[in-house]
């Protein structure tokens, strides 16, 4: 077994960091099934690639907006897991809305987006899967659950942040504020749940100044999950495991 255990679901894998995410994990042995969960994986160009050479690879379409998709998500997962249990849930998936996610003018299409896919969808998606990873940590294996959150994301440094990321930092808090509550909420469970920021990153969302290659900021972030135990459940971290404040 890996030391993030066998079985592995990402959301948003087609791209960015949820891919880079994929394609370091798949370097590691021990990992039977990597589901990487996406929109449309007919067009997951690098995934179907990927699942060439790393059979373990398996696109499933899953769009965190529409429970439909979760559910179908979810009976596939189901029907290849068999009784087997889910050692690791990164909720990836995220949007960042610069049309009318500002202060000063906002949208409120553009809000409702970033909510719903930000933080509703790891509410949805988390709900349905929370079952396969409680029944990791019944069987004593390696079980957690990882948020993809952002530092834009902490009401303690919301005076450092850009006024156009309101609508992105506020639906990232709500992450924060839901993987604290399920680290309470759970907290004899033996699940691990954690909202991390991966920094600064190169990918269609950071865009092409960011300081961090896909690859660097993933790396990074899986030596720091691997290394995570349960004591550290409910915490907001950056990449290198230190603590941001909520
Ligand atoms: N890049 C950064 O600097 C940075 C910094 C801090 C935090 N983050 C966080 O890191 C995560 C990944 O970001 P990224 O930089 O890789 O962004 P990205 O390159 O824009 O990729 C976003 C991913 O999310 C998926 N996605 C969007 N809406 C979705 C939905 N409704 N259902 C399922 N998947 C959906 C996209 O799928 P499609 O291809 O189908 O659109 C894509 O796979 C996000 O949560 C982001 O907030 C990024």
């Amino acid at each position: 077994m890996s030391k993030f255990g066998e079985n592995i679901l990402v959301t948003g894998a087609n791209r960015g960091i949820g891919l880079a995410l994929v394609q370091q994990l798949v370097k590691t042995d021990g990992i039977k099934h990597l589901f990487a969960c996406c929109r449309n994986p007919d067009g997951a160009k690098d995934l179907i690639e990927l699942q060439k050479t790393h059979t373990n690879v398996i696109p499933i379409k899953l769009d965190v907006q529409d429970d439909q998709t979760i559910q179908q998500a979810y009976e596939q997962v189901t029907n290849i897991l068999g009784t087997d249990s889910l050692n690791l849930l990164i909720n990836n998936a995220g949007v960042y809305e610069e049309d009318g996610g500002s202060c000063d003018n906002p949208d409120r299409t553009a809000f409702r987006k970033s909510f719903d896919i930000n933080s509703n969808g790891v509410v949805m998606v988390t709900a349905k899967f929370l079952p396969f990873v409680q029944k990791a940590a019944d069987h004593k294996q390696r079980a957690m659950v990882a948020n993809v959150s952002s530092e834009t994301g902490s009401s303690g440094r919301a005076y450092k942040c850009d006024f156009n990321l309101v609508s992105y930092g506020m639906s990232k808090a709500a992450l924060n504020y839901y993987t604290k509550m399920l680290s309470e909420y759970f907290k004899d469970s033996g699940i691990i749940f954690v909202a991390f920021s991966p920094g600064w990153v190169r990918t269609d969302m950071g865009g092409p100044n960011a300081n961090l290659s896909p690859e660097e900021s993933t790396s990074t972030v899986l030596k720091t999950l691997a290394g995570l135990t349960i004591e550290d459940s409910g915490r907001f971290m950056n990449r290198y495991g230190e603590t941001v404040p909520y």
